[in-house]
């Protein structure tokens, strides 16, 4: 068996579907990537699932089942794109779809669904999932915990750098010269401007951030939905669709205003949340690194060049991994820091108590 090969499965807040690298743990590269969509019945039950709703047991458990059956499906491709025998793949890093999330006090937990049994099963493959749990057991956040496979990959000595994640949330991994990591999310990133252009235009998000582009930001609209505390919140924090969601935005808003000023002005709280994060927690950062979906969004990337002006905005492709691809592949990387027994968390960044080796085992023995 080669020891190096894992598989990074991956399904954030957007709900757009699931990455899946094969990922050399050795050479920290990606040899393999495939993206599945969600069925769209799977994906109205999971966004459903997000909010308090009848049956939830039940119905939590049979999307936890489709999760796995994608998840699976997936594995099979990437393996047979691959040419790779799943004999050679020492674990799989399952993230799971994230459907409550409330870290903090004793009554704190994260709950992403997926039957880590079912997996198992069907792709005869050792699976290592609930990776957040017991950082938030710990008293962490159980996120983020991708900053410690962000250091690896783009850490750079005596300089600043930061890892911007643009998925449904935004998250920042800050690479500090002097060897310090941190991380926190800063908000939305795009589950705002995806739920809001899919009710006005039925599209799944704003390509480019065209839509956007054509609109003006409200001022108004804009103070209104910085005012959330949450926002003002030090790091450590994080933050999901618990509190980022359409209703949230209908709470909001002022009546009359056109759909694309909105939506310019939902692009605008992306990127100034982002900026004024940086700002206040790395000012001295002389490179951000964008991955995730948003990166692909010219009209964002565009915004945050102007606010952080002076500061080279650049996406993980530079670095040879393609943005698509980043996230999963910390899932593979957290797989492997599990199998060698070594913690995954990094305390500083998600507040928990100290290092934890991070998450659930479902061996494959078939
Ligand atoms: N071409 C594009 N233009 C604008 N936004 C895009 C584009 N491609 C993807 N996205 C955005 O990226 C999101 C998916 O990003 P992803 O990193 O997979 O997030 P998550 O980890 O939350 O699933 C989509 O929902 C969409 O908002
Ligand atoms: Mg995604």
């Amino acid at each position: 068996m080669a020891a190096g090969l894992f598989i990074g499965l991956m399904s954030g807040t957007s709900l757009d579907g699931v990455d899946g690298v094969l990922f050399d743990a050795v050479r920290l590269a990606v040899t393999g990537h495939v993206h599945t969509p969600f069925a769209p019945a799977l994906r109205d039950e999971l966004l459903a699932l997000n909010t308090p709703g009848p049956n939830e047991l039940h119905r939590a458990a049979l999307a936890a089942n489709a999760v796995a059956r994608t998840y699976a499906d997936l594995v099979a491709q990437l393996l047979e794109a691959t040419a790779t025998p799943r004999g050679q793949v020492r674990a799989i890093g399952a993230h799971g779809q994230t459907v409550r999330h409330r870290p903090g006090g004793v009554e704190g937990y994260t709950t992403q669904l997926l039957n880590g049994a079912l997996l198992a099963e069907q792709a005869g493959i050792d699976v290592v999932c609930d990776l957040r749990s017991r950082d938030v057991a710990a008293g962490g956040q159980g996120a983020p915990l991708v900053p410690a496979f962000h250091r690896a990959v783009f850490g750079a000595a005596g300089e600043d750098v930061a890892v911007l994640n643009l998925g449904g949330i935004a998250n920042l991994s800050l690479l500090y010269a002097d060897g310090r990591t941190g991380g926190f999310d800063t908000g939305p990133a795009n589950c705002l401007m995806d739920g809001w252009i899919a009710r006005h235009r039925g599209a799944a998000f704003d390509a480019d951030g065209a839509w956007a582009a054509s609109g003006r930001v409200h001022a108004d609209l804009l103070s209104a939905l910085l005012a959330e505390p949450w926002f003002a919140l030090p790091p450590p924090k994080s933050t999901g669709r618990d509190l980022f969601h359409l209703d949230w935005l209908d709470t909001k808003r002022l009546p009359g205003l056109a759909p694309e000023d909105v939506q310019a002005t939902l692009l605008e709280l992306s990127a100034l949340t982002v900026a004024q994060a940086l700002q206040r927690q790395m000012p001295a950062a002389s490179r951000v690194v964008v991955c995730g979906g948003g990166a692909r969004n010219g009209a964002l990337l565009r915004r945050l060049g102007e606010l952080l002006a002076g500061i080279c905005v650049q996406t993980s492709a530079v670095h040879g991994l393609p943005v698509d691809q980043v996230e999963a592949a910390a899932f593979a990387w957290l797989a492997h820091r599990f199998v060698e027994r070594q913690p995954g968390n990094l305390p500083a960044v998600t507040g928990a108590a100290g290092p934890r080796l991070l998450g659930a085992l479902y061996p494959a023995w078939v």
